[in-house]
């Protein structure tokens, strides 16, 4: 692939440091690019960094070091309000559904609040929130209902449609169906497949299970303590692992 990636790393770190304690080397040093329509997962055990990976994509988190190019553009340390720009093309999905959405407020008012703020019209923006719960495979009517009242399930389909519906080009999914049961992660797993291929979407997959990303995404990184151990097609590497950690990691997924 030679166009320029919609997303790409370069030596990407991120240390933590607190009065009175170790440091902590969150991530050491990660590279890595993401090009249009391809998923990529991002798999390493509790605490190796990919959260914090995630959040640095999002500028949730600033890097201590190394880069973040957008398209080729430098967006390590641009400026808050220059985010917008950066929420059009990458959009986050959380592990926990219910914190994409004001308690308050109908998850149709959270999934149509970003198209609002862009100038869509209401009645455009309640006609693609009808068509984006309709893709992630819930009823319009799911429009007026709270965030308290629907299962999990349901809440991280309609945090997917709020995130689908500025049209971005990457959806990173943070251990997005991690907290569902295992029928269900199946399913959501499933209906992001359909949504990748059809939207020709850019998706980084997080999890802490190589199994749940095969046959799923493309290509897989593994992360272990900061550092991305190994990289490649997630058939070839869940068959020929190479790192002595990808190894242990393809042999607890097939227990
Ligand atoms: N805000 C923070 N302050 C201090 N340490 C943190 C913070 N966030 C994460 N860490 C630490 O950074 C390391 C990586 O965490 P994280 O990125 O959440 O890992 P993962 O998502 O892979 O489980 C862990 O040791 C964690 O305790
Ligand atoms: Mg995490």
């Amino acid at each position: 692939m030679e166009r320029t990636p919609i997303l790409e790393t370069c030596d990407l770190r991120k240390v933590f440091r607190a009065k009175g304690k170790d440091d902590i080397v969150a991530v050491d040093g990660a590279s890595f690019q993401i090009h249009v329509g391809q998923s990529v997962a991002l798999v390493g055990g509790s605490g190796c960094g990919k959260s914090t990976t995630a959040r640095m994509l999002v500028r949730l988190t600033d890097a201590t070091s190394g880069r973040i190019l957008l398209h080729g553009r430098d967006i390590t340390h641009t400026r808050r309000r220059e985010l917008r720009t950066l929420y059009d093309h990458v959009q986050m999905v959380f592990q926990n559904p219910t914190s994409s959405f004001d308690p308050r407020r109908t998850l149709g008012h959270g999934i149509a609040e970003g198209l609002l703020n862009r100038g869509v019209s209401k009645a455009e923006a309640r006609i693609a929130t009808t068509d984006l719960l309709e893709q992630c495979g819930l009823d319009p009517s799911f429009a007026d209902h709270y965030p308290g009242e629907v299962s999990g399930g349901q809440c991280q389909r309609a945090a997917i449609a709020r995130a689908l519906a500025v049209g971005p080009e990457l959806l990173i999914c943070d251990e997005a169906t991690s907290a569902l049961d295992v029928t269900v992660q199946n399913l959501v797993v499933r209906m992001l497949g359909d949504i990748q291929r059809n939207r020709r979407l850019a998706l980084l997959f997080i999890c802490h299970d190589l199994a749940l990303v095969q046959g799923f995404c493309e290509r897989v990184m593994v992360m272990q303590a900061g550092r991305i151990v190994e990289e490649g097609p997630t058939a070839g590497v869940l068959a020929h692992p190479q790192h002595e950690y990808t190894q242990r990691l393809v042999l607890t997924a097939r227990a």
